[in-house]
């Protein structure tokens, strides 16, 4: 047991997903494993254990932003010997060419900060995907109908953001997507030798003010669990 996770010893798989949203842990938990069983709920952080092809699985809310999704990842590979972290979520295009629905797969995640920041100091570290798990999900993706990028994204740790010029820097530079979890999640990850990847699918678009209704974000992130979990287990 650990501090935000009452999890039995053992009741966490290796492999972790982890979606931003504990409802939507509970959906792909039971869309995609067989014989989920609830192993969190402590403030209300949901997570499931099951198996996928099986292979042990846990799909497990990380909640939204980085000093939130620190909580758990630090807990699942500390106390839990969790050591495949995928981040499952959605992300705002930064370029025209991205559409809304496309998938976006992480090899980099640029910030303002982590939680992760102290440590570093006057380091620059770069919170990078692990690479066999990256490449197989460029591979898994690349037989879907789904249009798929790999890159850089731009983890922020505001989503109301009264800094439009940054959005636009990070457009300039070639940034994919902005989203607000992957880089604390590649930094934990790097800190204790795990392997981590973030695959997102784009829910707005920032140059275009277009967003997907709930309902088409959901259909987009059946897509993604099936890439993460192809991925995990390539
Ligand atoms: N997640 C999804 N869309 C986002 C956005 N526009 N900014 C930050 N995080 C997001």
């Amino acid at each position: 047991m650990s501090l935000h996770i009452d999890a039995a010893p053992g009741d966490i798989a290796e492999t972790v997903l982890l979606p931003g949203d504990p409802y939507r842990a509970k959906w792909a938990a039971e869309t995609f494993l067989d014989s989920p069983r609830l192993v969190n709920e402590v403030r209300g952080m949901l997570g499931y254990t099951g198996t996928w092809n099986g292979n042990p699985v846990t799909i497990h809310g990380s909640g939204m932003g980085m000093p939130s999704l620190s909580i758990y990842a630090n807990e699942l590979v500390r106390d839990y010997g969790a050591r495949t972290l995928v981040r499952i979520g959605s992300c705002g295009a930064m370029q025209d060419r991205i559409a809304l629905r496309d998938v976006i797969i992480a090899m980099t995640a640029s910030t303002l900060s982590t939680p992760s920041r102290g440590i570093f100091r006057e380091l620059n570290f770069a919170p990078a995907a692990d690479w066999p798990l990256l490449r197989a999900a460029a591979a898994a993706a690349e037989s879907r109908a789904t249009t798929t990028h790999v890159g850089g994204i731009y983890s922020s740790d505001v989503f109301y953001d009264e800094r439009p010029d940054l959005n636009e820097i990070m457009t300039r530079h070639g940034i994919l997507g902005v989203e607000m979890e992957a880089a604390e999640l590649y930094t934990v990850a790097a800190r204790h030798g795990a392997r981590a990847l973030a695959v997102l699918t784009v829910s707005d678009h920032l140059l275009t003010g277009d967003a997907l209704s709930s309902e088409a974000r959901e259909t987009g992130f059946a897509e993604m669990v099936e890439i993460a979990l192809e991925a995990a287990f390539a």
